[in-house]
């Protein structure tokens, strides 16, 4: 029986597979956006548009008021939701000593606390389905240069877990972890074949591999409080998908050589 999922930040990158991959199954999803209007209206009509149970919509979610709001919004136009995939985020390289509290503020805002809301939001108004958080394989790992974003990523990490527990059994709460994916943009190619070298697996993942995760995750009955790695083992070795390992980028260049990705 199809189902209802509501998708953040799906107009572009991995969200957008994820919405291409929840609908060709038959699931109706709500493509969330912010800036990308084009890119999702163009989504909606490759997916096969509002005839096909589709939809748009648009929030801020930096906006913690909309980013509460949004369900309550949905199911006030008469939409059932079944589940939510948290996949909008903000990535940025920044130490810990240059995380002063605007910056540290603004990447939990869209990496955790905004995500936090949408699936209280969806525990208190839908009260049944499933929530799938993307994570990052960095929760495994001490990266201080991705500093406030690593550190939400953990914080929703551990949400995940708790409120697998909390929630159960009404709501299955999982999370998908990946690795390198795709870079941010302006990786150059060179750049980018080094870091996948790094990689156990010597593979990036693609974003249809984390599509592929989200619809397990979102059928799997038994399964809750779940984290899957979609990231050819790079959280086995530590990686922080950036190209240098915590204190090792001041090591010699001789004990340097496994590092791991972007
Ligand atoms: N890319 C990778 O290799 C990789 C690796 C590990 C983990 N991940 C995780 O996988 C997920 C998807 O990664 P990605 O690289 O595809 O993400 P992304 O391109 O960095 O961001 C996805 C979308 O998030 C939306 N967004 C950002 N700030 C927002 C805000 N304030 N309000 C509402 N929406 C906002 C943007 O929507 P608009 O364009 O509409 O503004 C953007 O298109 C993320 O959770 C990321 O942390 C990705």
């Amino acid at each position: 029986m199809p189902t209802t999922v509501l998708i953040t930040g799906a107009a572009l990158r991995i969200g957008r597979a994820i919405a291409k991959a929840f609908a060709a199954q038959g699931d109706r999803v709500v493509i969330h956006y912010r800036h990308s209007a084009a890119a999702a209206r163009e989504l909606l009509a490759e997916i096969g548009g509002e005839v096909r149970g589709h939809r748009l919509i648009q929030a801020d979610l930096a906006d913690l008021d909309a980013a509460a709001q949004l369900i309550p919004d949905l199911l006030a136009q008469g939409l059932r939701l079944d589940g939510l995939v948290n996949n909008a985020s903000h990535y940025s390289r920044r130490l810990l000593r240059d995380c002063d509290q605007q910056a540290m503020a603004d990447a939990f805002a869209i990496n955790f606390f905004a995500p936090f809301a949408l699936m209280r939001a969806f525990a208190r108004h839908c009260q049944r389905g499933y929530i799938i958080n993307l994570l990052d394989q960095r929760v495994n790992a001490v990266d201080y240069q991705a500093g406030a974003y690593a550190l939400a990523k953990k914080a929703l990490r551990d949400a995940t877990e708790a409120a697998a527990l909390e929630w159960a059994p009404a709501i299955r709460v999982n999370a998908v972890a990946p690795g390198l994916v795709l870079p941010p943009p302006g990786t150059s190619p060179e750049r980018m074949a080094a870091l996948i070298q790094n990689i156990p697996s010597r593979e990036r993942s693609t974003e249809e591999e984390v599509a592929e995760a989200c619809l397990y995750l979102a059928q799997a009955r038994a399964v809750t409080g779940q984290i899957l790695y979609i990231d050819g083992g790079l959280h086995l070795i530590g990686g922080n998908a950036t190209g240098e390992r915590g204190r090792q980028e001041q090591a010699p260049a001789e004990e340097n050589k496994i590092r791991t990705s972007p």
